[in-house]
């Protein structure tokens, strides 16, 4: 899709359709078009009662003097909005002109579009249009529709493009995300990444399930045994060319399918764990961005990719694994896999001592009971570093929630009579618990925050700008918190 701005009179753009951005009672916005089409839209918007209520369309087929079909959108009461009303109600207006098959449109604004505005325009219509068709068949005489281009009346040019790389960013996780196990299993993860790599000039590493051994790090091992696909280790790299800001690395929880392992899960549970591999593809969402905004900043991308399944060779409960920092785990449940194959990449993360680690992953249904589907947790045992993602999630409009991990009577509840930590902490606080556990890998002293996306991963009926399916959350905030950085 070409986003682009435009400076001209509305009537002489190219663009198949008008797009105006309303707020509630404000038909101002109308005037943009001129005297008498403004006029003509008044009276059709007070006949069909339309008043701009947060998230309803207006359509009209053909203006009596205008080829265009025009289409009034929506905004809410203007002092309870925000970028992130302009960013939804261009997801619901992308859906809207992909079903009626209208390939551009230019839109028009109820204020100036400034930086953030531009920027939440592009990527409500780069993420509103969103679909995952690959393996579908076109209907005969009925492609996919596409939208081709959207012009934007005075948008800010940067802004715009900024938007656009956010948003192909967490498309691209989407894509990663929407494969099911048999397609990316963890060696296809690692084909995937290492396919990124090439394209973005990483430098890629890729251990295999002997390297993995050899490293030490027998956490990720033991989850992935169980599976006829062999755990894989994935480190990226992107270095800057300029002057270097700063060192992150990123961590991401790769189950490319999570069926509970010999504590297997039941049917409507194990539906759509195929998504338990977000972590590790909203991380190379955000390489793909890091790259191409060219960030003065040194970032690593670490992912454990491992299937879990039961079988012969399954890890079992009461196992006791030391992993890659040396701490041992007793196994508990083979369910709260993700937090023992997060262990090795946490302690590698350490090991690099970077200024800061965050991690991503779709870690425990306790933390959907907590939030709902709607906003992420957060949690970390540094203030600034806590407050800087929660700025920075509201500036991208994602939902976090810092959820607190100093209780120290709940940190007793992963305590183990046999080794040094426990992978299950029990029903009560259970987000919070396996943020503890990680913990236990993480250097004192290197700044960490650990995201739970599960819940937020994906949707089952589209909204705003999230499709169905996979939604990428995540992939915005954290290079929103990088671009933040940068400056
Ligand atoms: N991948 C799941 C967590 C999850 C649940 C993600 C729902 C997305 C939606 C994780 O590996 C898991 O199974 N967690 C268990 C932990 C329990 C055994 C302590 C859970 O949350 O039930
Ligand atoms: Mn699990
Ligand atoms: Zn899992």
């Amino acid at each position: 899709m070409k986003i682009s701005d435009y400076r001209g009179s509305v009537k002489d753009s190219s663009m198949k359709a008008l797009c105006f951005f309303m707020f509630e009672e404000e038909k101002d916005v109308l005037q943009s078009a001129g005297q008498e089409i403004g006029s003509i839209l008044g009276r059709a918007l007070s006949k069909a009662e339309f008043k701009g209520k947060k998230g309803k369309i207006f359509k009209l087929p053909s203006l009596e003097d205008m080829e265009k079909v025009t289409y009034v959108m929506g905004l809410g009461e203007r002092r309870k909005s925000s970028s992130e009303s302009f960013r939804s109600a261009s997801g619901d207006l992308a859906r809207e002109l992909k079903k009626d098959r209208v390939p551009s449109a230019l839109l028009i604004l109820p204020q100036e579009p400034d930086a953030r505005v531009s920027s939440a325009v592009a990527e409500g219509f780069e993420l509103g249009s969103y679909s995952f068709t690959r393996y579908m068949k076109e209907k005969e005489g009925e492609p996919f529709a596409e939208i081709e281009a959207i012009q934007v009346l005075d948008g800010h040019a940067e802004g715009l493009e900024k938007g656009k790389i956010m948003a192909c960013s967490q498309n691209l996780a989407r894509d990663l995300a929407n494969e099911p196990g048999n397609v990316i299993d963890p060696p296809g993860l690692a084909q995937k990444a290492s396919e990124l790599s090439q394209e973005m000039g990483f430098e890629c590493e890729i251990w295999d399930e002997k390297r993995i051994q050899n490293e030490r790090m027998l956490a990720l091992w033991h989850v992935g045994k169980g599976s006829s696909s062999p755990p894989r280790f994935i480190h990226l790299s992107y270095m800057p060319t300029g002057e270097k800001k700063g060192k992150i690395v990123l961590v991401g929880k790769g189950i490319t399918f999570d069926s509970g392992g010999l504590n297997i899960k039941p049917g409507e549970h194990m539906r759509n764990m195929k998504g338990d591999k977000t972590g590790a593809c909203v991380v190379l969402g955000v390489m793909r961005g890091v790259a191409k905004l060219k960030l003065p900043l040194e970032v690593h991308a670490l992912i454990g990719a491992a299937e879990n399944m039961p079988g012969g060779s399954s890890y079992r409960p009461d196992d006791i694994i030391r992993a890659r920092n040396g701490k041992t785990i007793e196994v508990d449940n083979t369910d709260a896999e993700g937090r023992v194959t997060l262990a090795d990449s946490l302690s590698i993360a350490s090991e690099m001592s970077p200024d800061m680690i965050i991690d991503f992953a779709t870690l425990t249904g306790a933390c959907v009971i907590a939030l709902g589907n709607y906003t992420a947790g957060l949690f970390s045992p540094d203030d600034k570093a806590a407050a800087d993602i929660v700025n920075a999630s509201g500036v991208a409009g994602e939902r976090f929630w810092r959820l607190p991990m100093d209780d120290e009577k709940l940190r007793e509840q992963i305590k183990s009579s046999y080794a040094d930590v426990l992978n299950t902490g029990g029903r009560g606080g259970g987000a919070i618990t396996a943020a503890m556990f990680l913990q236990e890998f993480v250097k004192e002293g290197i700044p960490w925050v650990h995201l739970d996306i599960a819940g937020v991963d994906h949707y089952k009926k589209p909204f705003w700008y999230y499709p169905e399916g996979a939604t990428g959350f995540g992939v915005r905030t954290c290079l929103q918190y990088l671009l933040d950085l940068s400056e």
